[in-house]
């Protein structure tokens, strides 16, 4: 395990933001959908996915989504350290968080895995930059003041690059979209529960697809 410093995540986080604009953010209950749903995704247009550490099934469905080729498979709903590791020998590439904390963030630093931290607040956001974190996760973005809170950050804030998360729709991606500070955003409407519970890997496709279209 390599060590990384908060300014080498935040190098990789931009990169992953630029693969597309949105990026997945998957439930999976059950680890037989993973390699196809992921499959779907890539093939739609959207490599990154960020699969959420809420279910029993999710260190297993990174584990398989992880050999979908094109796919850059990362573990969302980091909490705790034990979440880092586990998240890491998965095979998870990327972390999310919704908030940040010292030990959270030691923890990734430690295995080397770079982490899109939540924050919400000015000051959160820079507490993230005196760490060498430029690159966050704006969460929960729309119950905290959506994209006119997010520009207001970004006037003081500009060296900050955001991926909005947490109500982002289609109805509204490209009010974040269009920020300069906005660099790509989160959403599981690309994965709805009844789609992937029925198997429609051709449905979520196309929606991937319409979401891989959105300019920023
Ligand atoms: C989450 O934590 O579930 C993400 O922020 C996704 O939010 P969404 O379901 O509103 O896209």
């Amino acid at each position: 395990m390599t060590r990384i410093t908060g300014k080498d995540a935040s190098v990789k986080n931009r990169e992953l933001a630029a693969l597309a604009p949105i990026i997945p953010v998957l439930v999976v209950n059950d680890v037989a959908h993973a390699r196809p749903l992921a499959e779907a995704l890539v093939a739609g247009g959207l490599p990154a996915l960020e699969v959420t550490l809420r279910t029993p099934a999710a260190l297993d469905a990174i584990r398989a989504m992880a050999e979908v080729p094109g796919g850059v498979v990362g573990a969302g709903t980091l909490v705790t350290p034990q979440d880092v590791a586990d998240a890491v020998a998965a095979g998870a590439k990327f972390g999310v968080s919704p908030g940040a904390t010292a030990s959270l963030i030691a923890a990734c630093e430690e295995h080397g895995l770079p982490l899109l931290a939540g924050a919400s607040t000015a000051t959160e956001a820079m507490a993230m930059l005196e760490r060498g974190y430029d690159m966050l996760k704006f969460f929960p973005a729309e119950t905290s003041g959506g994209a006119p809170a997010l520009k207001a950050i970004g006037a003081p804030l500009p060296q900050i690059g955001f991926c909005p998360t947490g109500g982002v729709s289609p109805k509204n991606a490209n009010d974040y979209l269009s920020l300069p500070n906005v660099l790509c955003a989160g959403g599981s409407w690309v994965a709805p529960a009844d789609k992937v519970e029925s198997g429609d890997w051709t449905g979520i496709e196309s929606l991937a697809r319409e979401a891989a279209k959105l300019e920023r």
